[in-house]
């Protein structure tokens, strides 16, 4: 077993960046679960499966391939071999993707994969579930939270950013929306597990947030 580093948070928590610049300073390969519930979600849109689609869903999770790829410092991610790296942060793949990543035949396939990339190297993973239920022993447990406001706002510069149109309200109702849909679910809901750090990043900056992490990783290692 590698040393595993398990971080959970909410949508616009700031988990992304803050991990894998942790990451980069402490040699972890950086894992973003969230982009394999979205290579689900792709998957089956392209082949016309609805998240009502039990027997579809299975069918599609039978051939999925995912891949996480780092090139050059940046995390590509392949599905069936094609590089999807942007098509999955669309605005359709957001709307969908806690429908599909809240069903049983979709987690029994993404989590066993996920432990097996603890297993052989040291890593950072970042999602919901982490500290729950993919890593419950991991080394290090930390749980990002930030206000629901603060985190539409970040989104909306991010979407700018990168040329997407949005409003701060219909990005608002999007992350309320999706986050219970993640923490009511009946598998894996998304909650804070008890033995995990909490960090609440709404009046950090990035750097702050990192440093912290870093301590906390920096002690237990000390420790180990
Ligand atoms: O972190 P993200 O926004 O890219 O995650 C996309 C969706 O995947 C999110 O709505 C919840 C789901 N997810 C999950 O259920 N469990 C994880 N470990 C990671 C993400």
């Amino acid at each position: 077993m590698g040393f595993v580093v398990a971080v959970d948070g909410p949508a616009g928590s700031g988990k992304g960046t803050i991990t894998k610049l942790v990451g980069e300073k402490r040699n972890l390969v950086y894992i973003d679960t969230g982009a394999m519930y979205r290579c689900v979600t792709l998957d089956c849109i392209n082949n016309n499966v609805s998240y009502t689609d039990i027997p579809g869903i299975e069918k599609v999770l039978e051939k999925i391939s995912i891949e996480l790829k780092n090139e050059n410092g940046i995390q590509k991610v392949y599905l069936n071999g094609k590089d999807v790296s942007e098509e999955i942060r669309k605005k359709y793949i957001d709307d969908d993707v806690s429908e599909y990543a809240a069903i049983k035949q979709v987690r029994d396939k993404i989590t066993p994969m996920q432990q097996e990339m603890g297993k052989k190297q040291d890593i950072i993973m970042e999602g919901r579930d982490i500290c729950t239920v993919v890593f419950p022993n991991a080394d290090v447990k930390i749980f990002l939270d930030c206000s629901v406001e603060e985190r539409a706002r970040r989104r909306v510069l991010q979407n700018q950013l990168k040329g997407i149109e949005s409003t701060y309200e219909e990005v608002l109702e999007n992350i309320v929306g999706r986050e219970k849909l993640n923490s009511t679910r009946d598998i894996a809901p998304f909650v804070r597990a008890e033995d995990a750090i909490l960090i609440d990043s709404t009046n950090m900056t990035i750097e702050e947030v990192v440093d912290r992490v870093l301590e906390i990783i920096d002690e237990k290692r000390k420790q180990n």
